[in-house]
């Protein structure tokens, strides 16, 4: 269905944008801690060859640009690598063993070998040609680290290290993790959205890993009550560790938002994010399609608007946002929330993103015209 989808959204020529990485990349800066002046010395200092600069609309969010398309040429020997391991390859990460699915022949440590994604996966360990892989998509050169053998006989480690990109960004794998927050710009403009104020009262409803989470801290100076939610024990353990690092004072608990109301027994919030799962489609740099089910995730997401705003506050403010473009999970469960609800749609005071039809007020971002597909909307319990 995905594929699909996107061909009738945005055309062939869509479909070839989505292979490319957004112009720039972001980090968000741990403001409680440095300020932005201090971070961008620390990134010169580290990325010497990428100017960096403050985002014009968010103010502790910082971009990189990725430089590219450079017009490399592929070398004899080969590797095979699953389109997911493509994506990130695009966004400036090195390639470690698991993502290794097949090469064109032997090969030892130091030797400079071609990366190639493939749109349909081989077995791990297959000897192929570039002729016989689905849909081999050139990314560049790099240098092994380990030989064929020793890629294959492992599931950890640094495999090949990526020397000459299509596109060139750095990689973050070294950053200190408790001053930057590697958050899509979208995504960092959901807590300011939000505008959460010391003191408050604020409950993020599906928080792993815990990008939103930690900026909403950050913006509540660590003062007032911040309840973090997720649902599996192994996503609550990543929010912990991040919120650990983070040094936020957000409270993680492990609860399915969808029972939150009787867990809280009558407790009430001012505010609440609820960055809801969704089908995900506007992630850009974009190589995979898999199917999806936007009826059934657009039914899931209405849940939890209902309990969000059951556990409002009257005059309380819900964020709701989903890392997608479909108009059910988007712009259909809004018009449904404000029909069926008692919530209203309200202004959002800084908008990077199109205002979108036919509700106003929300805004939508397209992975073709801005950095990836996102939605957001701001509402007020009556
Ligand atoms: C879009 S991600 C959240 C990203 C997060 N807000 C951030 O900024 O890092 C959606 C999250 O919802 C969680 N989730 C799914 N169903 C849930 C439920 N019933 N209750 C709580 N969390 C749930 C998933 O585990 C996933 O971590």
């Amino acid at each position: 269905m995905s594929k699909e989808y996107f061909l009738a959204l945005y055309g062939e020529e869509g479909i070839n944008v989505l292979k490319t990485p957004p112009p720039y990349t972001t980090l968000r800066v741990n403001t409680l801690k440095i300020d932005m002046n201090e971070a961008i010395r620390i990134l010169e200092l580290l990325f010497p060859r990428y100017d960096i600069k403050v985002h014009e609309k968010i103010n502790d969010l910082l971009c990189i640009p990725v430089n590219g398309p450079f017009n490399i040429q592929p070398v004899e020997k080969a590797i095979f690598v699953d389109n997911r391991c493509g994506e990130a390859i695009l966004r400036g990460s090195h390639i470690y063993a698991p993502g290794v699915l097949g090469t064109t022949s032997d090969f030892q440590k130091n030797e400079i070998v071609s990366i190639y994604s493939i749109s349909v996966p081989i077995n791990r360990g297959t000897k192929t040609t570039i002729e016989n892989v689905a849909e081999p998509f050139y990314l560049g050169n790099g240098v092994c680290q380990m030989s064929r053998r020793e890629i294959f006989s492992t599931n950890k480690g640094l495999a090949i290290i990526i020397t000459e990109g299509i596109y060139q960004t750095p990689s973050f794998e070294n950053l200190p993790k408790n001053l930057f927050f590697p958050q899509n710009e979208p995504s960092a403009l959901v807590a300011h959205i939000l505008d959460p104020k010391p003191g408050e009262s604020i409950l993020d409803m599906c928080a792993s890993p815990g990008g939103k989470t930690t900026h909403i801290s950050t913006l509540m100076q660590n003062q007032g009550e911040l309840i973090a939610l997720d649902k599996s024990k192994k996503r609550v353990e990543e929010l912990k560790s991040n919120v650990d690092i983070w040094e936020s004072f957000a409270d993680v608990r492990k609860i399915d938002a969808t029972k939150a109301k009787q867990r809280f027994g009558g407790k009430k919030f001012d505010k609440i994010l609820l960055d809801a799962p969704c089908s995900g489609l506007g992630q850009r740099p974009k190589l995979s399609f898999q199917e999806i089910n936007v009826d059934s995730t657009a039914l899931y997401q209405k849940k939890f608007l209902e309990i969000a705003c059951e556990m409002l506050k009257p005059g309380g403010i819900l964020v709701y946002s989903t890392c997608t473009v479909t108009q059910e999970e988007n712009q259909q469960n809004i018009g449904w929330a404000i029909e069926n609800l008692e919530l209203e749609l309200i202004n959002q005071e800084i908008m990077i993103g199109d205002a979108s039809e036919p509700l106003g007020l929300t805004q939508v971002f397209s992975p073709i015209s801005h950095s990836m597909g996102f939605f957001i909307a701001k509402l007020r319990r009556k």
